[in-house]
C-alpha cells in the first residue's frame, strides 16, 4: 500500500487529522489496532473548548454535537463548604465550553469517514508494528491486518497512537527529551443513570480528597473521586461511592446529591508527560502520543485537536506550495500551547487534590489560592481564560 500520510491510531487525533487532510485533498490511510466497537466504547473526558467545537463544525463533524452538546457558561469550585462560580464568558469576552463526550466525537468521525466512499481508508484491527526509515523521504509503516503483515509506504507518518503506541518510541533516545510527573493518586470515575445534581460542573476540594461532578446528558451523570493509586475498584460499592461523593460535595445551604444506578466504573492514574520534539524526520507526533495531562483541566482532547489542526495546516501548505516552512515549525508551534496546557492542568490538579503526605501549611496554601480565585476577578479570569482554551496558534 502507498499513501501520502500514514496515520497510526484511530482515536480523536488520528480520525480528525484524516478528516482535515481529506478535505484538503491529501490522501491518507488510518491504521487502528483495536476493533470499532472497542474504540467507540472507550470512556474518556467530555469538555470541548470553543476552538475544538469550531474545528469540528468547520469540517462537517458537528451535526450531533450541535444537537446534543450542552453549552456551559460557568464552573463551580467548592471548598470549605463554600461554593464559588467562575463565570466563563464574563471573563473571556464571551467564550464558553461544550459538554459532549469524547467517545461520541469518535463515533461521529468514524461514521463520517466510513460513509464517504471517496474517503480515506480506515482499517480497524490494523496494528502498526514498526515505522521504518522515519527520517528518509519515504518512511514505511509495517503493520498486521487480518493475520497478514503488510507495509504502507508514505511521504509522511502521523503518530496519533496515544501514550502506549509505538510512534514516540520510534524516535532514537538521543534525539528526544522527556518531561514527566506522576501523581500519588488516581481518579475513580463512574457513569450513573441519574440526572446531574448541578447545571454546571463542580470541582470540589475536600480534606478527604478531590471530587468532580460532570455529566454526559440531562439524564446521565459522570462523577469522579480522588483515590490512592493502588485502589481496587472492587472495594468501592455503589453505596460507598455515593456516600464519599456526598461528603466531598457537601456545601453550606440547600443542596443534595441525587443518587442512581452506577453503570460503569473506571480507574485513571494521573500523569503529566511531554516528549520533545514532536517531530523526527517525516514522523510527526500528535495528541497523547506526544503528551499527557492529568484530566483536572479537561485539556487532553482539546490539545489533540490543536495538534492535528496545526499538522493538517502544515501538510496542506506543503502540498500546495512545496514549502516545508510550517512542517519545520510544527513541533515548536505545538509545544508552546502544550506547555500552557501542562501548566494549567498541573495548577488545577495541585490546587484541588490532597497528597497523602500533604502538610497543614500546604492545605492553607490551597485554600488561600481558592479564596483568591473566589474574590479576585483577575485570578478568576486567569482560570477562565485557560479553561475555555487559549487561542489556536
Ligand atoms: N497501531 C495502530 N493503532 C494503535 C497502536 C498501534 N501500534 N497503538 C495504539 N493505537 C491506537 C489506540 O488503540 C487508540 O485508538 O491509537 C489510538 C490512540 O487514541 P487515543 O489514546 O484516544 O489518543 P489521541 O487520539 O491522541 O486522543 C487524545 O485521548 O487519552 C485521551 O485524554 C486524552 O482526550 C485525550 C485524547
Ligand atoms: C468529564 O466529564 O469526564 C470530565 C469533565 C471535566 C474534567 C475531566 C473530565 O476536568
Amino acid at each position: 500500500m502507498r499513501t501520502t500520510v500514514g496515520i497510526i491510531g484511530g482515536g480523536p487525533a488520528g480520525l480528525l487529522l484524516a478528516r482535515l487532510l481529506h478535505r484538503a485533498g491529501i490522501d491518507c490511510v488510518v491504521l487502528e489496532s483495536r476493533d470499532r466497537a472497542y474504540v467507540e466504547r472507550r470512556q474518556r473526558a467530555g469538555i470541548l473548548e470553543q476552538g475544538t467545537v469550531d474545528v469540528l463544525r468547520a469540517c462537517g463533524a458537528s451535526e450531533r454535537l450541535d444537537r446534543e452538546g450542552l453549552t456551559h457558561h460557568g464552573i463551580e469550585l467548592r471548598f470549605e463548604g463554600r461554593a464559588h462560580r467562575v463565570d466563563l464568558p464574563g471573563a473571556t469576552g464571551g467564550k464558553s465550553v461544550t459538554v459532549y463526550a469524547q467517545t461520541e466525537i469518535v463515533k461521529d468521525l468514524i461514521a463520517l469517514q466510513l460513509a464517504d466512499p471517496a474517503g480515506p481508508p480506515l482499517l480497524f484491527g490494523a496494528e502498526a508494528l514498526a515505522i521504518e526509515k522515519p527520517d528518509s523521504a519515504a518512511p514505511v509503516v509495517r503493520f498486521r491486518h487480518e493475520g497478514r503483515e503488510q507495509t504502507l509506504t508514505c511521504d509522511f507518518v502521523a503518530g496519533c497512537d496515544g501514550f502506549h503506541g509505538i510512534a514516540r518510541r520510534t524516535v532514537p533516545a538521543d534525539r528526544i527529551r522527556t518531561f514527566e510527573r506522576a501523581y500519588p493518586y488516581s481518579w475513580l470515575g463512574v457513569l450513573a443513570d441519574v440526572p446531574p445534581s448541578c447545571k454546571e460542573l463542580i470541582y470540589a476540594r475536600h480534606q478527604r480528597g478531590f471530587a468532580l461532578h460532570s455529566m454526559r446528558s440531562p439524564r446521565v451523570s459522570r462523577l469522579y473521586l480522588q483515590v490512592p493509586n493502588d485502589t481496587d475498584t472492587a472495594d468501592w460499592s455503589d453505596e460507598r461511592i455515593w456516600d464519599e461523593l456526598a461528603t466531598r460535595f457537601a456545601v453550606d445551604g440547600e443542596w443534595a446529591l441525587e443518587r442512581g444506578p452506577i453503570t460503569a466504573t473506571s480507574l485513571t492514574p494521573m500523569r503529566s508527560f511531554v516528549q520533545e520534539p514532536m517531530r523526527h524526520g517525516r514522523l510527526f507526533l500528535a495528541g497523547d502520543a506526544a503528551h499527557i495531562v492529568p484530566p483536572t483541566g479537561a485539556k487532553g482532547l482539546n490539545l489533540a485537536v490543536s495538534d492535528v489542526v496545526t499538522l493538517a495546516r502544515a501538510l496542506a501548505h506543503h502540498h500546495q506550495t512545496g514549502s516545508t516552512e510550517l512542517l519545520d515549525g510544527y513541533s515548536a508551534t505545538c509545544l508552546r500551547r502544550v506547555w500552557q496546557a501542562e501548566r494549567f492542568s498541573y495548577f488545577m490538579t495541585e490546587t484541588l487534590h490532597r497528597r497523602p503526605d500533604q502538610s497543614p501549611f500546604e492545605d492553607r496554601l490551597q485554600l488561600a489560592q481558592l479564596d483568591r480565585i473566589a474574590t479576585s476577578p483577575t485570578a478568576s479570569a486567569e482560570l477562565a481564560e485557560n479553561y475555555v482554551g487559549l487561542p489556536l496558534s
